[in-house]
């Protein structure tokens, strides 16, 4: 999967892209990261990036003239992949979001805000989708960059070293994840249950699976909505919800 990314700020990204699964992933070729600084595509004498807002009010916005520049000069025009705006005001990003835009496409350009963010027409003529990482406002889309790209790169196969882990993990059944449980078997007197040191695969599958449903019902309850249960487990359920267990 290869990333394009614009950015205002590229050495915020460098450290956590050179460090463990993303720089194993680049090194094997899994993945390719570009950075681009936006500045560079700034013509005029002072590299200015920013201007201040038609209509007043405080803060700077993102000139449009760099931005073009910066994606139509390196991805051609039109962009040759899409072209993702990191904005708390587009689509909230989810397993299930990440997993479109992996079959979508394995080539993105993303664009990180700044200030008050970009220039209207950015996101009208260049950008093709826009992705919010939660309804909360950072200071700029360096973060959010990451955060979606790493969110894509655990599900490119051979990035991660278990290749069950991913499909495992909270969110990607539809249920949060089990609890783990590593050595020692004893901490200050707190024990990893029994069934977890059996060997007894069935039962810790099964053990697990319970784990799974009792958090999703007790932190996360909505989201069992929209998973499928067995008649078994809906029983499991309802015998938590009576009281009749743990
Ligand atoms: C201070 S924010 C601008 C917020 C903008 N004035 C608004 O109210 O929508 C600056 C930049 O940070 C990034 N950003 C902030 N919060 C974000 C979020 N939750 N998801 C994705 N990007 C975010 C965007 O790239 C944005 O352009």
């Amino acid at each position: 999967m290869k990333f394009d990314v614009f950015t205002l700020f590229p050495e915020v990204l460098e450290t956590y892209l050179h460090t463990s699964i993303m720089q194993r992933a680049r090194a094997r070729g899994l993945l390719e990261v570009n950075l681009h600084n936006i500045r560079d595509w700034a013509t005029d004498k002072h590299h200015v990036t920013d201007d201040t807002p038609y209509g007043g009010g405080g803060g700077m916005v993102m000139k449009p003239e760099p931005i073009f520049a910066a994606v139509e000069g390196v991805l051609g025009v039109p962009p040759s992949c899409p072209v993702i705006l990191l904005t708390p005001q587009g689509q909230c990003l989810t397993q299930n979001k990440a997993k479109d835009l992996a079959r979508r496409s394995s080539h993105f350009a993303l664009i990180s805000g700044r200030y008050e963010g970009v220039d209207e027409r950015v996101r009208q003529h260049l950008v093709t989708d826009e992705i919010s990482i939660g309804d909360y406002v950072l200071t700029g889309g360096e973060l959010p960059a990451l955060v979606l790209m790493d969110v894509l790169a655990r599900l490119i196969p051979g990035v991660l070293g278990d290749p069950l882990a991913a499909e495992q993990d909270s969110h990607a059944t539809g249920l949060l994840e089990y609890p783990h449980y590593t050595r020692p078997p004893e901490f200050r007197g707190w024990e990893v249950p029994e069934i977890l040191r059996s060997g007894h695969h069935a039962r810790i599958e099964r053990w697990r699976r319970e784990q799974s449903l009792l958090r999703t019902w007790r932190r996360r309850p909505e989201m069992l909505e929209n998973v499928e249960l067995t008649e078994e487990e809906r029983e499991f359920l309802g015998r938590q919800e009576r009281g009749d267990e743990g």
